[in-house]
């Protein structure tokens, strides 16, 4: 058991420094090649502001962010991977727009206004992979428009109003083919109201068209005024590393539909109160998870399992007072932790999180204080921990008197300590 687990365990080690030595290799190339990036401003697109044209680990970026483009432009170079047009105006893809871009791999035109996509519009799209469409205007579409694109995986289309009526049977369909997992998780349908908030992946055909039969039927069961807890409000960008932005939208839960390739987290400034057992089980590659200022009372201990890959982990601002045994266990890779402005109560169950931060010395932490009880209020916690064990009267403490906090360490669990606790009581009555 102990060989597997120091297996598994260096084999997330290996894995973990490759990925730093690519990223460090990456933030190098970024840093010192910065000045002399090969980059190139377009200017000559009226009217919006110019875009930039640089080369990143050898893949040509165009990044038109947020430069109020109206139209898609067709004179920009052929040898583009990537293009961004994110929060920009365009209205209409027009037919061939992008046709030659035959080694585009990713193109970005989420939060636009987009209300019409021609047929024809992803024409010559032969090596694009991801295509994002979300927050955009998008009612209706045939399945026609992706036929274009025959290496897509990855297609983003929520928040569009979309039209569940028989014209949108094709786009359905092509949904729901297994091979499509990644297609149009999470779109919703804004009309007709009786299947308004129905997702495109669960509908059938049958149901969109039936119309003419009297109208459409909602699904039994009704799960239509059921909230359900997803992303939706939140905004995905995919560089320069894959991110999920969701602060400040009043959500009480970690959302269930997290895309597993998101790096990094944002819930910051929501309304979560408590943390369940395996929240972050389907964002496996987490590096960094912001959860400050949410008012979290309580964290289950395997509310983080799985996060092996966490080096950030904001918890500032809440209202917790200790931590339950085990919370920390799973982050083999924290790095950074956030603890300030909580109302750490200085008492027995401080220790664990005392402890795992002492034995984990390459964490750096702040804001660890109490705030409770009054006779303790703005120590830190270690002082305070330290002066448990001088202050109180011995008969308590057998358990730790001749215990070096490596044994500590090794009490891998409640009941072990439970039971050291048994002894203890036992070998005062003795003594
Ligand atoms: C700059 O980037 C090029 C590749 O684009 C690389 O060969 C070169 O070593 C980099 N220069 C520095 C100083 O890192
Ligand atoms: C840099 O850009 C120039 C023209 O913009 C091009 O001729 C050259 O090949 C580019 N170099 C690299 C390393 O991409
Ligand atoms: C987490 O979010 C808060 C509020 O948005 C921000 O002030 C803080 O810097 C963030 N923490 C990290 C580690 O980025």
């Amino acid at each position: 058991m102990q060989v597997v687990t120091l297996i598994i365990l260096l084999f997330f080690c290996k894995a973990s420094e490759f990925r730093k030595v690519r990223r460090n290799n990456r933030a190098n190339n970024d840093k010192s090649n910065n000045s002399k990036k090969n980059s190139s401003t377009v200017k000559r697109y009226a009217p919006g502001i110019p875009c930039d044209i640089y080369t990143y680990i050898n893949e040509k970026y165009l990044d038109c962010q947020e430069k109020k483009q109206t139209t898609v432009q067709n004179d920009w170079p052929e040898d583009l991977i990537h293009i961004l047009l994110a929060r920009n105006r365009i209205r209409i893809i027009k037919d061939n727009a992008f046709s030659k871009f035959h080694i585009l791999k990713s193109l970005d035109l989420q939060q636009n206004e987009i209300t019409k996509i021609e047929p024809q519009a992803f024409f010559g799209l032969k090596s694009l992979t991801t295509l994002l469409l979300q927050h955009n205007r998008i009612k209706i579409l045939s399945e026609e428009v992706f036929i274009q694109m025959p290496r897509l995986t990855y297609l983003r289309l929520y928040d569009n109003p979309w039209d569940c009526n028989c014209e949108l049977e094709s786009l359905v369909t092509l949904l729901q083919i297994p091979r499509n997992r990644n297609f149009g998780n999470y779109a919703k349908c804004e009309n007709p109201a009786e299947l308004k908030g129905q997702k495109l992946k669960q509908i059938t055909p049958q149901i969109i068209c039936q119309e003419e039969n009297g109208g459409p039927k909602p699904l039994e069961g009704s799960k239509v005024t059921k909230p359900s807890v997803d992303s939706t409000l939140c905004h995905t960008y995919l560089y320069p590393i894959a991110t999920l932005d969701c602060r400040r939208k009043e959500l009480q839960q970690v959302p269930t539909d997290i895309s597993p390739d998101i790096i990094k987290l944002d819930l910051s400034s929501n309304k979560i109160k408590r943390l369940q057992a395996k929240e972050f089980k389907d964002v496996p590659n987490l590096e960094s998870l912001n959860l400050s200022n949410n008012g979290i009372e309580f964290i289950d201990p395997a509310a983080f399992s799985g996060l092996m890959n966490l080096h950030e982990l904001d918890l500032s601002e809440n209202k917790l007072c200790n931590f339950q045994y085990g919370v920390l266990e799973d982050l083999y890779f924290l790095k950074k932790l956030w603890l300030r402005d909580n109302p750490w109560r200085c008492d027995y169950h401080i220790h664990y999180l005392f402890y795992w931060l002492k034995h984990h010395y390459n964490v750096n932490y702040n804001g660890f204080e109490c705030k409770e009880p009054e006779e303790y209020k703005g120590w830190y916690v270690g002082k305070y921990v330290r002066s448990y064990y001088e202050e109180c009267p011995n008969e308590r403490f057998q358990v730790h008197v001749g215990m070096d906090e490596e044994d500590w360490e090794k009490m891998e669990d409640r009941k072990q300590i439970e039971s050291a606790k048994t002894q203890a009581v036992l070998l005062t009555v003795l003594t």
